[in-house]
């Protein structure tokens, strides 16, 4: 028998993955081509060509055991090594590779951070709307997942809210810059306003507050948008970044976590993330792939395509009279849903074969998440069926 928290897991399974499944079904119907699924944000733009060079050059120079070794639990320390001088270029930063482990992907990075910080019942908060496997990650270590709202309009976080929120048994708060589902990137003025917050609040209770800033998306981003590094602004700060995003690597499960060397406790820290990496079974990030990023620190995937598919898609959406923030990172756009039920809208929305994701799973109902992360031809093609959509609303 399965456990009671697993039944719980599988029966609200995730819709995103339902909306997948669901449009693999529609394609075999209706044709691949006729079928215009937003819904899961796997990269459509091909990794740099330079990775397939760089894994076959490692392949043919280097031994295997150098290569497919077990190491650190925290990663090879050249890799880390090479990763915080890449950081402390890029930000400014004095990073050494005591402030790196690599890891799977951010999911890895995410759930090592809540491993080596909570005790049962402990509080993570997050902001809505938020990536909806935040409230699995906290629930695998006892912790109590609270959500705070953004502000309607602009889905910043709302301060006064937070302010709220915050008890004395607040370990965590959980910030994704850029933003899946809304594609808001948080300015420095917003940065600061919750590191002052979090800073009071430290004092008031007498506690220790983590800020956890989730960052798989921090290269994608449109219009010159400045991502402030979150680094500079409050002590007691984790990044954990990824490649699944930034190089469209997602299934090579290869990124890293940052802890501030000003937090407290820091080097107990480094070695609670070092030893949650083994036993929460990851062991260690990738091999290969800590040694192909490495190698690849500077490399980038071609970021014009998605924003050429934000401003279609954008464009014709105002066109048609909804709602919606422009995004400014990410290759997610979270318009209002037509009605206020956003499910149905969902439901609604296939019978013209368009895929889209209810806002409620992002803890934040009556918008839908359209993940634009597909070819600009198919792209170009759904546009006729948003025109349906609304047309079924009588919208305009
Ligand atoms: C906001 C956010 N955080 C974390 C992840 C997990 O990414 P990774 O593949 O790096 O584990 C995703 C993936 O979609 C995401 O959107």
């Amino acid at each position: 028998m399965i456990s009671n928290t697993m039944k719980s897991v599988i029966s609200n399974n995730s819709i995103i993955r339902a909306m997948f499944e669901e449009g693999m079904r529609l394609s075999k119907i209706y044709g691949e081509e006729n079928v215009f699924d937003y819904s899961i944000g796997n990269p459509n733009v091909e990794p740099p060509e330079s990775i397939k060079k760089v894994i076959n050059e490692i392949l043919n120079e280097e031994t295997p055991n150098y290569i497919h070794g077990y190491m650190n639990n925290s990663g090879y320390d050249d890799v880390r090594d090479d990763v915080s001088a890449f950081l402390n270029k890029k930000h400014d930063l004095t990073l050494s590779r005591n402030n790196i482990v690599m890891t799977c992907g951010a999911a890895g990075g995410l759930n090592i951070i809540l491993r080596s910080i909570l005790n049962p019942d402990d509080e993570v908060i997050a902001f809505a709307p938020y990536f909806g496997e935040y409230n699995h990650y906290v629930n695998n270590f006892c912790g109590k997942f609270i959500i705070s709202p953004t502000t309607p309009g602009t889905f910043e976080p709302d301060l006064k809210a937070l302010s709220e929120n915050i008890t004395s048994k607040t370990k965590a708060l959980i910030i994704n810059n850029p933003n899946n589902p809304t594609g808001v990137v948080y300015s420095e003025e917003v940065i600061q306003g919750l590191a002052n917050l979090l800073n009071e609040k430290q004092k008031e209770l007498n506690t220790t507050i983590y800020l956890i800033s989730d960052e798989p998306y921090r290269e994608i981003i449109y219009d010159d948008t400045f991502v402030p590094c979150i680094l500079k602004y409050y002590n007691n700060t984790f990044t954990a970044y990824s490649y699944s995003k930034s190089l469209s690597l997602p299934g090579e499960r290869i990124g890293y976590v940052v802890i501030n060397t000003l937090m407290d406790g820091f080097e107990e820290m480094t070695s609670a993330l070092k030893v949650a990496n083994r036993i929460l079974g990851f062991i260690n990030a990738p091999s290969l792939f800590q040694r192909v990023i490495a190698k690849s620190l500077y490399a980038e995937v071609d970021v014009s395509s998605y924003k050429k598919n934000r401003d279609l898609l954008y464009n014709h959406l105002i066109s048609l009279g909804f709602e919606c923030i422009k995004p400014q990172g990410t290759f997610y756009m979270f318009p209002k849903s037509l009605i206020e039920d956003d499910k149905k809208f969902c439901e609604d929305a296939k019978q013209f074969n368009l895929l889209l994701v209810p806002g409620s799973t992002f803890g934040c109902p009556g918008h839908v998440r359209l993940a634009y992360c597909i070819s600009y031809e198919k792209l170009k093609n759904s546009l006729p069926a948003f025109d349906k959509l609304a047309a079924l609303y009588n919208l305009k």
